[in-house]
């Protein structure tokens, strides 16, 4: 059972955007759960918003991680915890130590990319006690024709942490989806793009629909 978790160091790259919609994807392939561990409770909020009886639980973590996971676990065949801004934080600590997959969103500008060279140092320290975890960074919200994209993905080429091939675009399906509390699977047509590079992304990591 991979329990995969989202983080970073900093709001608004993306982990929440990306925790809903992948748990939907693999709720599609086996029980999912999706621990919010961020005290601001934005995943839950977002599950509160839907109205469809079979959209991915969401459960509370923020008070503890572990114990949530070890609650959960045996009940789900995958995992996915959306962590708070701080890879500081005891919530992602505790993720990074029971995760198979630490998934990192990072917005293509500089900052955001310097901000993520801090993840490392708690990802090796992590993998002290879990030797197993792997770590993809993810280009979340590229504008493929803009140049500063382009310098974003050859920087990122500096960082031990590999970056996906597959970057996920900036579209308007991820915002208007998840005020309805419903993902980019559940858009049709409008929502395909989002869905392909999302099925993309969870084969870069080994789970594909073929598997299950
Ligand atoms: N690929 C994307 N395309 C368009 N908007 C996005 C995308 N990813 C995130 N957003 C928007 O960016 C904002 C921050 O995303 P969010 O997932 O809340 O980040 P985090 O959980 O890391 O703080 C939200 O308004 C979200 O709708
Ligand atoms: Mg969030």
């Amino acid at each position: 059972m991979p329990i995969i978790s989202l983080l970073g160091n900093k709001g608004g790259a993306g982990k929440t955007t990306l925790a809903v919609n992948l748990a939907a994807a693999l709720n599609q392939l086996g029980t999912t759960l999706l621990l919010d561990a961020d005290p601001q409770q934005s995943s839950s909020q977002w599950r509160v918003l839907s109205s469809q009886p079979d959209t991915v639980p969401v459960f509370n973590a923020s008070s503890s991680v572990a114990m949530s996971v070890g609650a959960q676990a045996k009940n789900y065949s995958h995992l996915l915890i959306d962590c708070p801004p701080s890879v500081h934080s005891d919530q992602t600590k505790d993720a990074l130590r029971l995760s198979d997959w630490a998934i990192i969103p990072v917005l293509p500008s500089p900052l955001d990319l310097w901000a993520s060279v801090k993840i490392e140092a708690e990802i090796d320290q992590a993998r002290e006690k879990n030797p197993g975890l792997k770590a993809l960074l993810v280009i979340n919200q590229l504008e493929p024709r803009t140049r500063l994209s382009q310098a974003i993905r050859n920087a990122t080429v500096e960082l031990s942490t590999p970056t996906a091939n597959t970057a996920i675009r900036r579209r308007v399906v991820y915002r208007s989806t998840v005020l309805e509390g419903r993902s980019v699977f559940d858009a049709g047509a409008k929502g395909a793009a989002a869905a392909d590079e999302l099925t993309e992304l969870l084969t870069e990591i080994g789970i594909t629909r073929e598997q299950q």
